[in-house]
C-alpha cells in the first residue's frame, strides 16, 4: 500500500517578541486576562520588510535539511496562507524561486487557520495516486500585518512563523487519513475584508475581525466532532492517540478538547503561551518543536486538528 508519509519537519519564529505587557499599553487589556482568557503570554512579530515567504523559506529549508533529500527532487510545493506577500505570483512561487527549484507546480492554499490541514490533504491525494513522490508543503503566516493594534478584542490573540513539512511516498503508514469541512454560512463570524484597490471600504479596512464567544463555541462541537469522526473512520479509539497537535487558538478549547480525548495535557503539543494563535502556521510549528525536542517518536500516532474563517476546519491521522 502507498503512504503519505512525513519526512522531515522545520519551522521559524521572527526574532521580535510581543509580551501582553507590550500590549497592555496599547488596549485596556491586561496580562491576567490574557493568560486566563487564552493561554498566551507571548507572540512573535514580523520585522519591518518581513513577509510570509521569508519565514516560509527557512521553515522549508529546514524541513528539507530534516528529510535529507535534495531540494531538486520536490515535486509540488504548497503553501497555506491568509497573509500572502502579494497578490500574485502565489507565495508558493516566490519560495520555490529562492530554493532555486524552477519547473514543477507550485500554489497557495486559502483555508484561513484550517490551511495546513487542507493542505496535508491535498498533498496526500497527489501522493497516494501515485503522481507524485516529494511534497513540500508550508504554512505561514503574517497575521500582525492584517492584526488591527486597537482592538482589544483581536489584537491580544494574533502572532507571525512558519512551519514545513516534507511529505514523502511510502509503503510504511504514515498519514492515514484527513477529514475536511466547511460552512460558509459562518462567514462573518471570522473575516478580513478584501484588500484590492477597487473593492477596499474604508469603513472596513482589511484586519482580522472575531466574534470571539461564536467562534469559540462553533470551534468545540467543530473539533469534538472531527476527532470522533477520524477515529471512527479508522476504527480506532481514544487511547489509540499517542499525541494531540491542535490548532493554537485558545489553550482552554484545546484543553477541552484534551478531555473529551481523555488525554493528558503532557501529550498535548502547546505552543500557545509563547506563539499565540498563528493561524495555518500553528499546527506545523507545534509538530517541529515537538519532533525536534523528541518527545513525538516514530511509529507515533498523532491527530492534528485545526478550525478557521469560512469556517474551514479539518483533521488529519498520521503515523509519525
Ligand atoms: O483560530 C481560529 C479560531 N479561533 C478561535 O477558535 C478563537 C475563539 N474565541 C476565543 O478564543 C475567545 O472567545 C476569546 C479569547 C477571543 C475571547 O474570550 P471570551 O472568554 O470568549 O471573552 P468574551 O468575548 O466573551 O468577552 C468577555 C469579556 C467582555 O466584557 P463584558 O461584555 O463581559 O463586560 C469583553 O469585552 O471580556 C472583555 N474582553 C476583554 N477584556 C480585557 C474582550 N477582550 C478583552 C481583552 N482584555 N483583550
Amino acid at each position: 500500500m502507498r503512504y503519505t508519509r512525513i519526512a522531515g519537519t522545520g519551522s521559524y519564529l521572527p526574532e521580535h517578541v510581543v509580551t501582553n505587557a507590550d500590549i497592555e499599553k496599547l488596549v485596556d487589556t491586561s496580562n491576567e486576562w490574557i493568560i486566563e482568557r487564552t493561554g498566551i503570554h507571548s507572540r512573535h512579530k514580523v520585522a519591518p520588510g518581513e513577509r510570509s515567504s521569508d519565514m516560509a523559506l527557512i521553515a522549508a529549508e529546514r524541513a528539507i535539511e530534516a528529510a535529507g533529500i535534495d531540494r531538486h527532487s520536490l515535486q509540488l510545493i504548497l503553501v497555506a496562507t491568509s497573509t500572502p506577500d502579494m497578490i500574485l505570483p502565489n507565495c508558493a512561487c516566490l519560495v520555490q524561486e529562492r530554493l532555486g527549484v524552477a519547473g514543477m507546480p507550485a500554489f497557495d492554499l486559502v483555508a484561513a487557520c484550517a490551511g495546513f490541514i487542507y493542505g496535508l490533504s491535498v498533498a496526500d491525494q497527489f501522493i497516494r495516486s501515485g503522481m507524485y513522490d516529494n511534497v513540500l508543503l508550508i504554512g505561514t503566516e503574517a497575521l500582525t500585518s492584517i492584526t488591527d493594534w486597537t482592538d482589544r478584542e483581536t489584537c491580544v490573540l494574533f502572532g507571525d512563523g512558519a512551519g514545513a513539512v516534507v511529505l514523502q511516498a511510502s509503503d510504511q503508514p504514515g498519514i492515514l487519513s484527513t477529514h475536511l469541512h466547511a460552512d460558509g454560512r459562518y462567514k462573518d463570524l471570522l473575516r478580513a475584508s478584501s484588500p484590492l484597490p477597487t473593492q477596499a471600504d474604508p469603513e472596513d479596512p482589511p484586519y482580522v475581525r472575531m466574534a470571539g464567544r461564536e467562534v469559540f463555541k462553533f470551534a468545540v462541537g467543530a473539533l469534538g466532532d472531527v476527532v470522533d469522526e477520524a477515529l471512527a473512520h479508522n476504527d480506532l479509539d481514544y487511547s489509540d492517540i499517542d499525541w494531540l497537535v491542535p490548532h493554537q487558538a485558545n489553550s482552554r478549547i484545546i484543553s477541552a478538547l484534551a478531555k473529551k480525548l481523555d488525554l493528558p495535557m503532557e501529550r498535548v503539543i502547546m505552543t500557545i503561551a509563547e506563539q499565540g494563535n498563528t493561524s495555518a502556521a500553528s499546527v506545523p510549528l507545534a509538530l517541529d518543536i515537538a519532533v525536534r525536542d523528541g518527545r513525538i517518536q516514530r511509529g507515533e500516532r498523532l491527530l492534528l486538528e485545526a478550525i478557521g474563517g469560512g469556517f474551514c476546519w479539518g483533521s488529519a491521522l498520521i503515523v509519525y
